[in-house]
């Protein structure tokens, strides 16, 4: 499931937040990857144990903590703590897969089911910098307004289009959901978001209370921790 979740984080905190990043050093980003992304990653991030990078994350986790929809729709398990990245100047990452498995700083292993990317720059700020996410039903191609942030599932080929003009700033980070299948995972939020909406809209209690229980005990059947 590709899912848009808008206002993620609001204007002011993107405001500081790329204010603190203007004004970061940044090293390569290929310290972080394999040898197959390696090869094809050409941006910046900040280094992992950079006290900046350690502050924002909690920020965004904070944020991801506060937002119903991103539970829905993910269910998270575990969460890696998110990074920061900059293109620019030509910058791009081309078509590769996330490692399966990451190791949280806990000593914890997580299993990437989700990728998670947080637009951090307004989208007129940059030329290119698209995330081009190739799927069973094609390619999709994202550039979001800063503060929102796109999920995809993990086991999805992607890229990162040249940054012409302008820095393309985002956070990025992994999801191990309590579902590992996408699908089940896709049915799960539909079903949730119908139940909202019904609730909202006043309709049977009783029904409404049935299919609240539906949902819950597929979450039992499925879920894996
Ligand atoms: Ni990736």
């Amino acid at each position: 499931m590709l899912l848009h979740i808008p206002n993620v984080l609001s204007p002011d905190q993107v405001a500081r937040m790329r204010q603190r990043l203007e004004a970061a050093e940044w090293t390569d980003g290929r310290e972080t990857v394999g040898v197959q992304g390696a090869k094809v990653k050409h941006n910046l991030q900040l280094p992992d144990t950079s006290p900046l990078r350690e502050e924002l994350a909690r920020e965004v986790l904070k944020a991801l903590a506060r937002h119903p929809v991103y539970h829905a729709a993910t269910l998270p398990l575990r969460t890696l703590p998110p990074r920061f990245n900059r293109y620019e100047g030509g910058g791009e990452y081309g078509f590769h897969v996330d490692g399966a498995v990451m190791s949280l700083p806990n000593g914890e292993q997580l299993r990437s089911d989700i990728s998670c990317t947080l637009f951090l720059a307004e989208p007129d700020n940059y030329e290119g910098g698209e995330l081009v996410i190739s799927d069973t039903y094609g390619e999709h191609e994202v550039k979001l307004p800063a503060g929102d942030l796109i999920v995809y599932p993990s086991s999805s080929l992607h890229r990162v289009m040249p940054v012409t003009r302008g820095a393309r700033l985002a956070a990025f980070f992994w999801v191990q959901s309590l579902i590992r299948d996408d699908n089940r995972r896709r049915m799960l939020f539909e079903l949730d978001t119908s139940i909202q909406t019904l609730t909202r809209t006043g309709a049977d209690a009783s029904a409404v209370l049935q299919l609240t229980g539906v949902y819950h005990n597929l979450l039992r059947q499925w879920s894996e921790t």
